[in-house]
């Protein structure tokens, strides 16, 4: 078929599988002009498919040659309906992994369930027996919970008072004033129960007690701090109280680790367009301000760009391994630096519909945006029939 995208607000309801797989190969080149990296062997990817995960994932195995077990929730396609983005990424990383001679398997299915986890440590067990890495990289609007099968919702409000400030609609352009209203009733405590570390902690719990932990096993989770421009909505907002969360639970989880010498971190990462991303107030405006000034410093990341620079300048350098006061690992530095947060803070007062698209990025993040899809990516020909029904090699 030929796929077009169409898209409701934030999201996009198509993918092209010849997007996604020319998205997938130029991250497999970038690791491979990196170089190697004396990283993991056995790694375990909990949101493998799409975003900060897939690059984990390609990262450990291009840069490592490590076996991985990718977890994620897509949706496969039906004849006429092509399968979400994490879907088609994940046939394109299987297929080349397995060319290149590597152990690549994957589960599609909801991480949050016993089910799901079962399934993950039966796989486990019979091909690789200790694992010793799990990136956990999940973004999800929902849990439920495995024990007592409540669904709880996460929310992206500010706390106590409402918090005004810019936007922008990333596809007119248009940059207007929003107001959100603050949490309430049990908004906190939900948004922690879904993006917090609780389930990280059941997923290494449950792993450790089957004694799947190779020595000097690490667990890495992804977490966002940004500028005091963003604060309201995020960081003090119900989603940083998540992430806070998160957060302590690095220091728990290790607690539990001490008899294997193992360890689990937060890293902190870069704002960038995900599908995650887009959908929160006022980051899509603040991203295309970000971008045009990382751009022009020459110091602009994506996803691949990150965890990269995570897996070979902070966790497999030989030593110590840097954090910040808060034990956190930092690669959103280049974003934090004195001089961008300046000049973004600059911009951020004359940004308006008329100036954004030249003293902003709102073409890059337009693109990245379509990207997430597979669509504008260059050296893809979209006039082409294409076969929607691509089958994940090693799907279990
Ligand atoms: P993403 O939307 O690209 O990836 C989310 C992944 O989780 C996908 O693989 C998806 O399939 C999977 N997933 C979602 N719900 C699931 C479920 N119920 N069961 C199994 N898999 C499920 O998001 P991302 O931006 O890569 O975010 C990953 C982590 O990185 C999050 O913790 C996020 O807060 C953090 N982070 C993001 C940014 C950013 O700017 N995007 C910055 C710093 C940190
Ligand atoms: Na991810």
């Amino acid at each position: 078929m030929i796929i077009e995208p169409r898209t409701r607000g934030f999201i996009c309801l198509t993918a092209h599988p010849k997007g996604c797989e020319q998205n997938v190969l130029n991250q497999i080149n970038y690791i491979k002009t990196k170089g190697a990296i004396d990283g993991p062997k056995k790694v375990l990817v909990i949101g493998a498919s799409t975003g900060f995960g897939l690059a984990s994932r390609i990262t450990s195995a291009f840069g490592s040659e490590a076996a991985t077990i990718g977890v994620f929730l897509e949706k496969p396609p039906t004849p006429g309906r092509p399968a979400s983005a994490g879907w088609y990424n994940t046939v394109a990383f299987e297929n080349k992994a397995h060319e290149a001679g590597l152990y690549a398997k994957s589960i599609n299915g909801d991480a949050f369930s016993n089910e799901i986890r079962a399934k993950t440590i039966d796989l486990i067990k019979k091909d690789l027996g200790q694992i010793d890495l799990v990136i956990y990289s999940l973004a999800s609007p929902v849990r439920v919970h495995p024990e007592t099968g409540t669904k709880y919702k996460s929310v992206l409000k500010p706390i106590d008072r409402s918090f005004s400030n810019k936007t922008v609609d990333f596809h007119t352009g248009k940059v207007s004033e929003i107001s959100i209203e603050p949490a309430t009733g049990d908004d906190i405590e939900n948004t922690v129960t879904v993006m917090g570390g609780d389930d990280w902690q059941l997923w290494i719990d449950a792993l450790k007690k089957e004694a799947l932990l190779a020595p000097q096993f690490q667990t890495i989770a992804y977490s966002y701090i940004g500028p005091k421009l963003t604060e309201p909505v995020y960081r003090k907002g119900t989603i940083g109280r998540a992430k806070d969360h998160l957060e302590a639970t690095a220091f728990k989880i290790t607690d539990t680790l001490k008899d294997i010498n193992g360890k689990a971190y937060v890293s902190v990462n870069k704002a960038l367009v995900t599908q995650a991303s887009s959908a929160i107030p006022v980051i899509p405006l603040y991203i295309s301000l970000l971008y045009k000034i990382m751009k022009e410093k020459e110091i602009h990341e994506g996803c691949i760009e990150q965890i990269q620079r995570l897996f070979k300048e902070r966790l497999y350098t030989g030593k110590q391994i840097d954090t910040d006061p808060e034990g956190r690992i930092r690669i959103d530095d280049w974003e934090m630096r004195e001089d961008v947060q300046a000049a973004i803070k600059e911009l951020w007062e004359n940004a308006t519909t008329e100036t954004l698209p030249s003293i902003g990025d709102l073409q890059g993040y337009h693109t990245d945006f379509f990207n997430l899809f597979g669509f504008k990516v260059p050296g893809v020909d979209y006039d082409q029939d294409v076969d929607e029904m691509l089958e994940i090699p090693e799907l279990q």
